[in-house]
């Protein structure tokens, strides 16, 4: 006798309907991170005369530190998975972001700031929302990627365990990327990646979650010396 939701053709395949759903949700996620991925290269690559942005690289470094820092806190493989293409576009949303506001040579001022950097991660994660199913999931970590465990960050000033698990790996991750590579605006150059764990680990500013900071400082300086062999830390403009 066939069982709810059998057809022949989820007999065949030796799948229920409900693995069904599962691969069709997991590659239209994945094809919806592929071309947000395609357009954010194809943005950075289309700035001459070093305007770019590398808006891409980043967010492919940052989903590097998030996938491994989940998997470090022991997370299920498809978690690490979502956490990591939340990563991979996580600031889609600087993309409505002129390059000289981002390649600024100065702090903004904060109209500037107000009008163009806040925005970012409510604008990519209702772009995302759009898409329907398949962005629902992916949206959570890349709206709250800017709060902060006290309270305090960005877009809605969230605080503690209201902050999604993806949206407390992804400022990880994050901060720690942006800290460790070239920054227009910081005049000293990237912070070394210890020093940036150690910042981490002691949190002055209460923006990460306690429980995953010892983790991510123990981890991070490696996924760094991972991807500066493969050439993808900026160290200048
Ligand atoms: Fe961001
Ligand atoms: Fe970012």
């Amino acid at each position: 006798m066939a069982k709810k939701g059998e057809t022949i053709v989820t007999k065949l395949l030796g799948l229920d309907a409900k693995e069904i759903a599962r691969q069709y949700e997991d590659g239209l996620r994945l094809a919806l991170v592929k071309m947000t991925r395609g357009i954010m290269e194809l943005w950075d690559h289309s700035m001459q005369n070093g305007d770019s942005c590398c808006v891409f690289q980043h967010n492919e470094r940052t989903a590097d530190y998030a996938f491994m820092l989940a998997q470090n806190m022991g997370w299920s493989k498809d978690d690490c998975v979502v956490v990591a293409e939340e990563g991979m576009i996580h600031d889609m949303g600087k993309l409505i972001v002129p390059p000289s506001v981002l390649n600024y040579p100065e702090r903004l001022d904060n109209e500037t700031w107000e009008r163009y950097i806040i925005p970012h991660p409510k604008l990519a994660s209702d772009v995302i929302l759009h898409t329907g199913r398949a962005g629902k999931r992916l949206s959570v970590g890349v709206a709250q990627h800017h709060e902060r465990w006290r309270g305090g960050g960005y877009t809605r000033k969230l605080r503690g365990k209201r902050i999604h698990p993806d949206g407390r790996v992804l400022a990880l991750a994050d901060c720690f990327d942006a800290a460790t590579n070239h920054r227009p605006y910081e005049k000293n150059g990237p912070k070394k990646p210890e020093d940036m764990a150690e910042e981490i680990r002691e949190d002055p500013y209460g923006q990460f979650d306690p429980k995953m900071r010892a983790v991510a400082a123990d981890c991070f300086p490696e996924v760094y010396r991972m991807l500066d062999r493969i050439g993808l830390v900026r160290r200048s403009a």
